[in-house]
């Protein structure tokens, strides 16, 4: 089988962990390269968890360095740098003890190394965006005419009915709302799918499933479990849920198989940005049923089935223990 080209952009992040994880067991994709930027932690926690990723599942693609702020704060000299606090654990993945090969950290730039990747395989790259945007937007605006041959972007952000930052805005569209803009901005010659928080929320890992990880899931099983303890953590102080939103593993699963939505969940939308600071920062406005007749820029996914999807993730990286989970375990 033929695999399918895929840039990993992120800032792992716990649930960025899961993704990395899923797509590098899936015989879907061949996975050219991990790009990061800062979000979750600074550049350079991020950077190392990707190496860490890299070595746990022995992967044979390198990581590329890119963004440390914003473009809004690349650009103002006193630029703060902004980042996810402890939610992903001091070090951005659950302070799990996980060594790295220094010989993974590639000296290329992550803007370049998208644009090369794409300009030699136009109209063949997948990228899944899991963190801020910032690496493909600077991408966008050095080589606009190659990033339009970028065959999808898998971008988990934003939110119709939901914000986790502030009530209307999700952590990666608020952290870089201008890259979200210049995203978009590319939306009617690439199909760009966004995965908000109103989906993300409709597929949240109980203990139950997180429980079964650690029994049945091997060495990387137990690994996710013990990196996912923290994230969990924040979600029982601030929410009072029991469990976890691995958010960024929606897209990744959607991508290797878009049956976990039905067609009438998935809105071929018009969708805009605000990028004022304040409340509505990264607020995304998406006119889902086409009421105002704006250019349609974006595929906007506000379902799935969850227990499809949490199966489909077991099935792809633990392999035949999904059949004890689907008999034995209650979500
Ligand atoms: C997004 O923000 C980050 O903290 C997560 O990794 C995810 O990409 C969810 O709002
Ligand atoms: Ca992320």
């Amino acid at each position: 089988m033929k695999r399918r080209k895929l840039i990993i952009d992120t800032d792992p992040g716990v649930d960025d962990a899961f993704a990395i994880i899923t797509a590098l067991s899936s015989s879907q994709f061949e996975v050219k390269g991990i790009t990061t930027v800062a979000g979750n932690k600074s550049l350079e926690y991020v950077t190392v968890n990707a190496m860490k990723l890299i070595r746990l599942m022995r992967a044979d693609c390198k990581v590329y360095p890119g963004s440390i702020a914003s473009l809004k704060d690349l650009e103002s000299a006193t630029g703060e740098l902004k980042d996810a606090g402890n939610t992903h654990g001091s070090d951005g993945l659950g302070d799990v003890d996980l060594s790295f090969d220094e010989a993974t950290r590639s000296d290329t730039h992550a803007v370049d190394f998208i644009i090369d990747t794409v300009r030699q395989n136009p109209g063949k790259v997948e990228i899944l965006a899991i963190g801020p945007v910032t690496n493909i937007a600077l991408a966008i605006r050095k080589e606009p005419e190659v990033m339009k041959t970028v065959k999808t972007i898998w971008s988990m952000g934003g939110g119709v009915h939901r914000g986790n930052m502030t009530p209307v805005s999700e952590f990666n569209y608020w952290f870089d709302p201008e890259a979200v803009e210049v995203m978009y901005g590319i939306g009617t010659d690439v199909d760009i799918y966004m995965f908000g928080l109103d989906v993300t929320y409709n597929t949240f890992f109980t203990m139950n499933d997180l429980f079964f990880l650690r029994q049945e899931g091997g060495e990387i099983g137990r690994i996710m479990y013990d990196m996912t303890l923290a994230y969990a953590g924040s979600y029982w102080s601030n929410r009072r849920i029991t469990g976890a939103v691995i958010h960024d593993l929606v897209p990744i699963i959607y991508a290797i198989d878009p049956g976990i939505s039905k067609p009438e969940d998935v809105y071929r939308s018009a969708l805009t940005v605000c990028c004022e600071p304040g409340l509505t920062q990264g607020q995304t406005i998406v006119d889902l049923v086409d009421r105002f007749n704006f250019t349609k820029n974006a595929y906007v996914v506000m379902n799935a089935d969850s227990r499809r999807f949490k199966e489909l993730f077991i099935e792809i990286v633990f392999g035949d223990v999904v059949d004890l989970y689907r008999k034995f375990v209650r979500s």
